[in-house]
């Protein structure tokens, strides 16, 4: 039998640390597999979705900017990756393309795992209305959060966000920003605002709660301006890196039947391809 394979596909995708992480757990549980990226472009996606059977691959990781492409590629949805209209892990099973968001699973598990008392929170903000938030709404949707703070740059994209998911959801603007964050026990930044340097979010961190536990999605650097200028009010606060790990792990299992471990050596090895 020829060896079990898995991809990961995105645009661009030579950063992706995926291949870093999967390959890491095959080495560890003995599995003699590959993990491989898959540099496709928008207009090449579909084919490549209905594709990759035949050249192998048992299924895979969907990043940007394809998970719209591979929600709507699939036949079956997890009720997650259908109420997010956007799926990361994809599999075969009897014949089918299975789609599910491991996203939502991988934020809270890298709470779980780094600042547990985060359950224990009523009121969170999330800053952020792109397809990042998605992912961090639903989580928050699904503990026991009483309010949500949706804001944005663009106020109207945060109001269609929190119509889309309903409930608890506040949307506004950033001016919104001191108010909601004296009220925050978490508080989370889903924005693109610290990539490429595209200019810094400034946060009035003196109004925060004391205790308020606060995390960013970005995770290039491990310590973002944002969490760094937390931290210095004395926060909890929790880098994005752990929900890379965690999101992988339901896929792993899926593709290569068994669970693996999110655990420091791996952290350790992916911390440091980070700084390489
Ligand atoms: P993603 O899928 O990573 O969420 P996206 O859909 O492009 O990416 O969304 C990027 C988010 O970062 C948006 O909420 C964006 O705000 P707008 O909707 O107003 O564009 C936010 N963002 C990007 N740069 C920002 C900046 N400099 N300040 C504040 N918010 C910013």
């Amino acid at each position: 039998m020829s060896a079990s394979k898995a991809f990961v596909v995105g645009w661009p995708i030579a950063h992706s640390r995926s291949p870093l992480i999967h390959r890491f757990w095959l080495r560890r549980n003995g599995i003699a597999g590959d993990y491989v990226a898959e540099a496709v472009p928008r207009d090449a996606i579909d084919a490549f979705l209905a594709g990759f059977r035949e050249r192998g691959y048992l299924g895979g990781n969907v990043t940007l900017p394809h998970k719209e492409a591979a929600y709507r590629a699939a036949s079956v949805l997890t009720p997650v990756a259908e109420k997010l209209e956007a799926a990361n892990t994809l599999w075969l099973a009897s014949g089918r393309l299975h789609a599910d968001n491991t996203d939502v699973y991988g934020f809270a598990a890298n709470l779980d795992e780094r600042a547990p008392a985060w359950r224990n929170g009523k009121k969170a903000l999330v800053i952020g209305a792109g397809g990042a938030a998605r992912a961090v709404l639903q989580a928050l949707l699904d503990s026991e959060f009483s309010e949500i703070a949706l804001l944005n740059r663009t106020p109207a994209r945060a109001e269609a966000l929190a119509r889309h998911f309903g409930g608890l959801i506040q949307a506004g603007g950033l001016k919104a920003l001191p108010d909601a964050l004296s009220q925050a026990d978490l508080v989370v930044n889903a924005t693109s605002a610290e990539l490429h340097n595209a200019g810094e979010l400034v946060v009035p961190w003196a109004v925060a709660k004391t205790g308020a536990v606060v995390t960013d999605l970005v995770y290039v650097p491990l310590m973002t301006p944002f969490l760094q200028s937390a931290r210095s009010q004395g926060l909890t606060v929790v880098d994005g890196l752990g929900m890379l790990l965690h999101q992988a792990a339901p896929g792993f299992e899926r593709w290569f039947g068994v669970r693996p471990d999110v655990d420091e050596e791996l952290r350790a090895l992916v911390v440091a391809d980070l700084v390489r």
